[in-house]
């Protein structure tokens, strides 16, 4: 981070969504935006009409490099008209890891703790359940105010983040408490959110989904793989701070909030992206195509009344070379199998060299392959657990426990 060279960045990829809203601090955020985007974070800026009395949308929007919006209307229309650009504010509710409302007024900070959604700022703050941060800026009447404290109370008892006021000269010449923080401080109390769970500053990569091995330019093979558990795994090591690289074939999932998404097509490409930085967890998650053809057709390969041969080569496996580097991961891998579920998951984890197997009966109606659910018999050097039937997500969770709790012994 620019701030302090000894600190360590968490927010890198971090989605910031900045509600500004309108105090002379306002002046304050721009630069807060530019030392966000320094730190690798996404910013998003909404703002009410109040604030663009202080600085203008052109500003933001040059500094975040995306629209700036004060109009739930205008933004509205904007998102319908491009929708691969724009996000609504729905989407961007959903989209942000935090909310950071800075500078608040007073009338903000009242506005959120009653709930009210009058305009695009407070209605995108009550429909997202990502966490709040709020940055109060006024005069110091106004913040000593009771109704202000009571609503202060509120916003903390309901696990809302309030970072400041800082005391000293304000715009209006009193001397007291409701200077908005510096941006420093700003960007420290953020790095300081995303700092905290068990993984923080740990990398993970992980594998999802299917490859897809080319046959001719229009034709390949694949498998049924829907990447649910990978992206759930993601997901769940993000939540616990990790730094998530997640390696992903094609599939129909929406990219986690958060996660570096790395899309790959092949076994070889999905390895060689792998290798690029493999963390120091790397959980196999993907169901790799084991062959791919010898021969790619540079030419839609054309029908014929006589019988085809494909010639098909083995693909690289991905788990077991992370498992053989000279200083490797802990490396988590997963078995399919439709029998002798311990004796084959328990030889696999041998035969890769790996620390920890998460083995599944395929064949299953209610769980495994493109399904919600999953259950899961998880071995490691020395021990063993059964994963109930549950969501893909509560798995993962589940999971991501026994890692931590292995890899930590390490
Ligand atoms: O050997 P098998 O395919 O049964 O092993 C499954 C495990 O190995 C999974 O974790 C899968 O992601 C990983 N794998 C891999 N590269 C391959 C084949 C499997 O990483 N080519």
């Amino acid at each position: 981070m620019s701030s302090n060279h000894t600190t360590v960045n968490h927010l890198n990829n971090r989605r910031i969504l900045l509600a500004v809203s309108g105090g002379i601090a306002a002046y304050k955020i721009p630069e807060l935006v530019r030392q966000l985007i320094k730190s690798g974070a996404e910013v998003r800026v909404i703002m009410t009409h109040s604030a663009c009395q202080f600085v203008t949308p052109l500003t933001l929007q040059i500094v975040s490099e995306h629209p700036v919006y004060a109009d739930l209307f205008e933004l509205e229309q904007a998102a319908t008209e491009t929708p691969g650009s724009q996000m609504s504010h729905i989407e961007l509710a959903r989209w942000a890891d935090l909310i950071l409302v800075a500078p608040a007024t007073a009338n903000t900070i009242a506005k959120i703790s009653q709930g009210m959604a009058d305009d695009l700022l407070s209605t995108t703050l009550l429909a997202s359940s990502a966490p709040l941060m709020v940055a109060p800026a006024m005069n110091s009447q106004m913040w000593e105010s009771d109704a202000t404290q009571d609503n202060i109370t509120l916003l903390t008892q309901r696990g809302i983040t309030i970072v400041g006021p800082a005391s000293g000269e304000l715009a209006c010449g009193e001397v007291g408490a409701g200077r908005l923080v510096e941006p420093s401080e700003l960007l420290k109390a953020l790095n300081d959110h995303f700092a905290i769970g068990p993984l923080s500053g740990i990398k993970v990569t992980i594998t999802a989904g299917p490859t897809r091995e080319p046959i001719d330019p229009v034709r390949y093979i694949t498998n049924r793989s829907s990447g649910k558990m990978g992206y759930a795994l993601a997901t769940a090591a993000r939540r616990l701070g990790a730094d998530v690289r997640l390696v992903s074939g094609p599939v129909s999932m929406a990219q986690p909030p958060g996660i570096n998404l790395i899309p790959v097509e092949t076994a070889q490409e999905m390895l060689s992206s792998v290798m690029v930085d493999p963390g120091e967890i790397f959980i196999a998650c993907a169901a790799v195509a084991d062959y791919h053809l010898a021969d790619v057709a540079e030419e839609k390969m054309k029908r014929s009344d006589s019988s085809l041969t494909l010639k098909l080569e083995p693909n690289p496996d991905i788990l077991k070379s992370v498992a053989q580097l000279p200083s490797p991961p802990f490396t988590v891998g997963f078995a399919a199998e439709t029998e002798r579920l311990e004796e084959y998951a328990l030889r696999k984890m041998e035969q890769k060299g790996i620390d920890m197997i998460a083995a599944n009966l395929v064949g299953d109606v209610d769980s495994g392959f493109d399904h919600d659910h999953n259950r899961l018999s998880v071995y490691w050097r020395k021990g063993a657990t059964q994963l109930d039937l549950a969501s893909k997500s509560e798995i993962a969770e589940q999971l991501m426990a026994l890692v931590i709790k292995q890899f930590s012994k390490q």
